[in-house]
């Protein structure tokens, strides 16, 4: 490639093809790098600004510098080319220095004019890094410029850069975390910045041979291309540093945002108090749920020992440090006792500690989470004594029905047993005594066969009323002669087998036994369908266990759940009032087992 300056004498201008197209890889390749360094302020704690700042600025003028100093060494003159070292230090300080204004204006604000004065202090370190870096050229020719190039050289620099800067900062504004191939437009202009500056500038200069001035100072470099080779390595080297920091630093700003996350987590929780103990058990993290739920601040409590959250007489039985060391061995504890506020209070508290371990397995402290569990205990206290006087209700009512039955019971034995009784004995008199016509003693045998047959249902209503055989003659013999009974009404075939047969009951367990028996019976007579049934009654010291198993068609599950299912709830209502529990299973066409369990020390059970 050669260029011509118009009509002067001159020194013909030719480019090495490959350092023309390494100096403009070296321009987006700095670029990037610069601008991913300088884009990290935005993501990066205030105090770490500064210095991705100054680490993008460096790349940025490295990028200028190192770009020129190839595209100047791709240049061949016909004259030997020196540079002086001082000028061209002060030209990469050019750089540096207002590329760290640039990256600073542009960090702050791109958007609307803003961006174009980030952009022009970009352009002015582009363009002052190069002509400081053409003043610091020493060869035998004289340089002259052609101001309208360069006005273009300039304002390429400024307007190409100021886009690059407000693509570059307002879309890491816009949006965090983009991936690599969005930040290369932003690369590619700010390349395109520098070498379209540079070879515009380039295109500026003509070269007349003159005397060479001062090519003998000792702070002189000639241009090689060994000297190529060496700045292209260098800077090389430096951007693939730059690189590495900005992935180690993302790495780190992903971890820290993790455990920011979950710190905030875990201090936002107002329900569990959430702390950390070391091995000894001093408090070394609070949350919010904990300054909640203990009334202590978090730098009040720091440093503690958690034994202040326990009563003192649990603290005198050694309980704080028994529970670290549960957890230190099996990897958890879990305890519910009272536990003391700040104020000195008391609540209800679950706690969990759990061990916390090190990757090598040592024991670096715990976890301990605490609810405050006072209310819903509480409310479980009440239930259970609600559900406790309900049975014990139950119970009440119940007896008051036996006895109320007994009552009825014993008037229609005594009032119109004995008036029927009576009745009898005048009707026999009169048949002794009246004259013996067909038609009065036919009268008489009438009324005589009636009086049997309501003597008889006064009997049988009596002893449904108050079943006097269970007084009589216990349990097991109500259940054999109801079930006798049962057989020759439905003719279902009733086997009865029973394990204890001289099992003597309080009266009112043996009544609900009798009582649970007959609905259950009755049932299968009403329902079931059966051609057997199975009665099972065993008593142990500790309790007795009835058993009615029909072959019928079996109990539905809907059927068990309705709550419409009286004679079911009075079943289960009448054990529960004795303490004990009635189990119904049914088996489509199978049948249906129902199985009542009754403690023999009647007791209402008032705990739930
Ligand atoms: N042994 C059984 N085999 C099949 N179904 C049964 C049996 N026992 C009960 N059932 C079913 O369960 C339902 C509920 O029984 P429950 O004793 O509560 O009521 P009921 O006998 O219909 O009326 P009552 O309130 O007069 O006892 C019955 O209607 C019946 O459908
Ligand atoms: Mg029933």
């Amino acid at each position: 490639m050669v260029r011509r300056a118009r009509g002067e004498p001159f020194v013909p201008q030719t480019y090495h093809p490959g350092l023309v197209v390494l100096s403009c890889l070296i321009a987006v390749w700095a670029s990037y790098d610069a601008l991913r360094l300088a884009g990290r302020t935005s993501v990066a704690d205030v105090s770490a600004r500064p210095i991705w700042l100054i680490a993008g600025a460096l790349a940025m003028g490295i990028a200028i510098w190192s770009m020129h100093f190839v595209a100047m060494l791709a240049l061949h003159l016909p004259v030997p080319v020196s540079y002086s070292v001082p000028v061209g230090a002060l030209s990469v300080v050019v750089a540096v220095g207002l590329s760290a204004v640039a990256f600073t204006l542009a960090s702050r604000d791109v958007s609307g004019g803003r961006a174009l004065v980030a952009g022009a202090v970009a352009g002015v370190a582009i363009s002052g890094m190069h002509f400081t870096a053409m003043a610091a050229m020493r060869l035998a020719a004289a340089v002259r410029f052609d101001p309208s190039l360069v006005a273009l050289a300039v304002a390429i620099a400024i307007v190409v850069s100021g886009a690059a800067l407000r693509l570059a900062f307002g879309m890491r504004r816009g949006t965090s975390g983009r991936g690599p191939w969005l930040q290369a437009g932003p690369a590619l202009l700010m390349g395109g910045a520098i070498v379209g500056m540079h070879y515009t500038a380039m295109a500026a200069a003509h070269f007349t041979p003159a005397p060479a001035a001062g090519l003998s100072s000792a702070r002189l470099v000639t241009a090689t291309p060994e000297l190529a080779i060496t700045v292209t390595l260098g800077t090389a080297a430096m951007l693939a540093m730059a690189e590495l920091g900005v992935i180690i630093s993302r790495r780190e700003a992903q971890v820290r945002e993790g455990e920011q996350r979950f710190r905030l987590l875990v201090n936002e929780v107002q329900d569990y108090a959430i702390f950390m103990l070391d091995p000894a058990g001093r408090v070394v993290s609070w949350n919010a749920g904990a300054e909640r739920l203990k009334a202590y601040r978090a730098e009040e409590i720091l440093g503690e020992h958690y034994s202040r959250f326990y009563l003192p007489e649990d603290v005198a039985q050694g309980k704080p440090e028994r529970q670290l060391q549960i957890a230190a061995t099996q990897g958890r504890a879990e305890d519910e006792g009272w536990r003391l506020r700040r104020d000195g209070s008391r609540f209800r508290a679950h706690v969990v500690i759990t061990a916390v371990h090190d990757a090598a397995g040592a024991l670096v402290g715990f976890t301990k989470v605490t609810r405050d569990v006072t209310e819903l205990r509480q409310t479980e206290a009440e239930l259970a004594q609600y559900r406790g006087q309900l049975q014990a209700l139950a119970a009440r009512i119940e007896s008051a029905q036996e006895e109320e039955r007994s009552r009825i019971a014993r008037e229609i034995h005594d009032e119109l047993g004995q008036a029927l009784t009576i009745l009898k004995l005048d009707l026999g008199w009169l048949r002794a005594n009246l004259p013996r016509r067909p038609a009065v003693s036919r009268r008489i045998r009438a009324m005589d066969e009636i009086l049997d047959r309501t003597l008889d249902a006064l009997r049988r209503l009596a002893a449904d009323l108050r079943p006097t055989v269970l007084d009589q003659l216990g349990l097991s013999a109500g259940i054999r002669s109801f079930a006798r009974d049962f057989e020759a009404r439905t003719g279902v075939r009733t086997r009865v087998n029973v394990a204890a047969p001289d099992i003597r009951l309080d009266r009112d367990l043996a009544t609900t036994a009798y009582r649970i028996f007959q609905e259950a019976l009755t049932n299968v007579a009403r329902h079931a369908g059966a051609r057997r049934v199975d009665i099972a009654l065993h008593a142990s010291p500790e309790e007795i266990s009835l058993e009615v198993r029909d072959d019928g068609r079996g109990i539905s599950e809907q059927e068990l759940a309705s709550p419409g299912s009286l004679g079911l709830l009075g079943m289960r209502e009448r054990a529960r009032s004795q303490g004990g529990d009635v189990l119904i299973t049914g088996t489509p066409g199978r049948g249906t087992i129902v199985r009542a369990t009754l403690p023999r020390r009647a007791q209402v059970r008032i705990a739930g």
